[in-house]
């Protein structure tokens, strides 16, 4: 069978910085290392007036074309994840289309365009679209181009508003892939939850300490359901696992329920069983909080073994570098953290051709899905070309000031005064109102 998956990415920041422990923590009151060592993070990216989900979807589409010399008419398919959508009916894919088709000659209007919503997991079940249609044989040879875009904010004073962030990363997928081949096996954990939603409001509800509980049930679910299909995984056979990561402290939590999980019925729960024990087991309780609070104990064990902590800073660790540093980007957000984990893995010399990845998506509302990734032969320069670091240290550095009317140029339901912070350079830029309320773009050289 033909090898499908990401060929190549490309991520784009949002042009502004809000610094978590320097500017947000003092003006909350709180010890910034709640942000720093608790959530995780160090920094947010934020959206310059100029920008929204439109105009990074396309800057980072736009990066991948000219970067892999591709032309409009090499791409059947674009399809945009995203839930900071602006328009009920017209898709963002149309906008983004539009932009590009200022920039290259040629247009898409024979590509079969999209937009998919389910919270953060939109991103991953564009790829799985893509990857169907390829398998499917309708592509006639073309690729899909799969974009997760958000501007991911929260009211002002919401216990998420430190989780905030803003980024595209765009990916393209085609057949022999230079980056990953994704598995056909999946596993999904899926439910009905209220935990985090916008019923027709632009910031989110969120009932913020119930979400995490929600996303590692939903994790749970949908390890055992891949495994079902897959078969058991070892922990230790996997180079990297890369989860949706609203915030690194939630991905601690995902790696520990993650290596619990897979450890259960391999060897290792019995090389640990003289240091913490065995892992307790439903059927021996009679009672359900006697039984989690024996889990909890048990895994309160086992992040404090050796062998725990090293397989976390080797597995998990390294898919939280950029994420420290942007926040949230929902749809983008376990794309950019496989790009974290690939990039490390350059920057230390590993040789990952041929080597699997587990993927961890999940969606709020709720539902999480597990894949396999196989680490392609062109990798390493696939990743080599990514400008993340640059584009990360050219942000602008928002004071108190800047934040507040920043935030405010991007809630709808105000009417502010709009100031550029940066000044944009090759790049697309919001440019104001069509007749019919479109929102317009042009190229800025
Ligand atoms: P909070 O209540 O302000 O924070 O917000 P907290 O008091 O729970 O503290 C957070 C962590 O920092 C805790 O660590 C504290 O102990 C620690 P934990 O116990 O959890 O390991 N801490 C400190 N550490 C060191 N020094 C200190 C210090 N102080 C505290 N001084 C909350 C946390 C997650 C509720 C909030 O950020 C929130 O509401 N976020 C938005 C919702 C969210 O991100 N949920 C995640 C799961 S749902 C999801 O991922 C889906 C999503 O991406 C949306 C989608 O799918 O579309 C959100």
């Amino acid at each position: 069978m033909t090898a499908v998956g990401i060929d190549a990415i490309e991520i784009w920041t949002g042009n502004l910085k809000l610094d978590l422990p320097g500017t947000f923590a003092p003006e909350k009151g709180e010890d910034p290392e709640k942000y720093t060592k608790g959530l995780g993070l160090n920094a947010s990216s934020f959206p310059d007036s100029y920008e929204d989900i439109v105009t990074m979807g396309a800057n980072a589409a736009h990066r991948l074309m000219e970067r892999k010399g591709l032309e409009p008419d090499d791409i059947g398919r674009i399809d945009v994840a995203t839930e900071s959508s602006f328009d009920n009916s017209k898709p963002v894919s149309t906008y983004v289309a539009g932009c590009l088709e200022q920039v290259f000659d040629g247009d898409f209007h024979h590509a079969n365009k999209g937009e998919r919503k389910f919270a953060c997991i939109a991103g991953t079940q564009s790829l799985d679209d893509a990857y169907n249609w390829i398998r499917a044989g309708r592509n006639r040879g073309r690729s899909a181009l799969v974009i997760a875009t958000d501007t991911a904010l929260y009211a002002r004073g919401d216990a998420g508003e430190a989780t905030q962030g803003a980024g595209a990363v765009a990916m393209l997928i085609s057949e022999e892939p230079d980056l990953v081949e994704l598995s056909t096996e999946q596993g999904y954990g899926s439910a009905d939850e209220t935990d985090f939603l916008k019923p027709n409001q632009q910031f989110p509800s969120v009932d913020g300490k119930r979400s995490v509980q929600v996303y590692l049930a939903r994790m749970r679910e949908a390890l055992e359901d891949y495994e079902s299909v897959a078969g058991d995984v070892h922990p230790e056979d996997i180079a990297y696992i890369p989860f949706h990561t609203p915030f690194p402290g939630m991905v601690r939590k995902a790696g520990l329920l993650g290596y619990r999980h897979i450890t259960r019925d391999t060897s290792i729960e019995d090389e640990l069983a003289d240091e913490i024990g065995r892992q307790p087991r439903r059927e021996a309780f009679d009672d359900e909080a006697a039984f989690r609070d024996a889990v909890r104990e048990y895994m309160d064990s086992l992040k404090e073994t050796e062998r725990y902590r090293e397989w976390y800073d080797a597995t998990i660790d390294p898919t939280l570098s950029i994420s420290r540093e942007v926040g949230n980007w929902y749809t983008g957000s376990v794309h950019v953290a496989r790009a974290s984990a690939l990039k490390t893995a350059l920057e230390q010399g590993r040789d990952l051709t041929g080597k699997t990845m587990i993927v961890g998506s999940y969606g709020s509302g709720a539902q999480a899905e597990i894949h396999a990734e196989t680490v392609g032969d062109g990798w390493e320069a696939e990743i080599e070309a990514l400008s993340v670091d640059d584009q990360l240290d050219a942000r602008y550095d928002l004071s108190w000031e800047d934040y507040e009317k920043v935030h405010d140029v991007h809630n709808h339901e105000m009417d502010v005064d709009v100031e550029e912070f940066t000044a944009p350079d090759s790049e697309f830029v919001f440019d104001g109102w069509g007749r019919m309320g479109e929102r317009q773009y042009r190229y800025v050289e």
